[in-house]
């Protein structure tokens, strides 16, 4: 009663959506995670900051290099997923605020001259648009596996360079057969809102 958006969309994004940790082999293709991206780069960050930056790993041997640097147990999914994003935070973020922010042009060398407050906002702001990136691949009907089980330094060093922190691997495709575990409890309510 209280939500306005469509209750088959609230269950395409929240209540049905789930991780998958299996899928099918159908393509997903270019035309659909640029669908993807020009809704999720709607999401606000702060300063509309935007530091987040998405490789995706398509080719064979980009694949063959990144499962190496998975945890174990993520090693099956990312070998199979029809696609894997790496997603990262862009710690020199600042060299397009002035295009990003131009009623506030002043805000690069005024807030985020200095490397250390770069890389916590890149963090936190980075972090915000890989979850819309999660919901935009379930507004796409497709099922998104994220993981941070793996070498970060290794898959920075792979695929990335020393301005850009690896934040998560996404997988991404239809899900496949046995493709969730057991749905786990989440926290209620009263757990976690408290009114003052
Ligand atoms: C940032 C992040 C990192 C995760 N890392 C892993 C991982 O390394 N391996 C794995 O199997 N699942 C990983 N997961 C999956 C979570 O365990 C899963 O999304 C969560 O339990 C909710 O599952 P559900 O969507 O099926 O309810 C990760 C999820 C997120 C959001």
């Amino acid at each position: 009663m209280s939500l306005v958006l469509d209750p088959a969309a609230q269950d395409l994004l929240f209540r049905e959506a789930r991780t998958a940790n299996t899928f099918t082999d159908e393509p997903v293709t270019d035309e659909q995670v640029q669908a993807i991206y020009d809704l999720v780069k709607f999401g606000p960050t702060a300063f509309n900051q935007s530091p987040l930056r998405v490789v995706l790993v398509r080719s064979a041997e980009g694949r063959e290099r990144l499962v190496q640097h998975m945890a174990e147990g993520n090693r099956p999914k990312t070998a199979t997923a029809p696609l894997v994003a790496i997603l990262a935070a862009d710690n020199e973020f600042h060299e397009e605020l002035p295009a990003l922010l131009p009623h506030f042009p002043q805000a690069k060398d005024m807030f985020f001259a200095e490397r250390p407050v770069r890389e916590s906002a890149a963090g936190l702001n980075a972090a915000l648009q890989a979850a819309y990136f999660i919901i935009g691949v379930r507004a796409a009907g497709l099922a998104a596996g994220p993981m941070t089980g793996y070498d970060a330094a290794g898959i920075q060093k792979e695929f990335l360079d020393d301005d850009h922190t690896p934040l998560m691997v996404v997988n991404i495709g239809k899900p496949g057969e046995d493709a969730w575990f057991p749905r786990s409890p989440r926290l209620s309510y009263d757990e976690v809102i408290k009114t003052v």
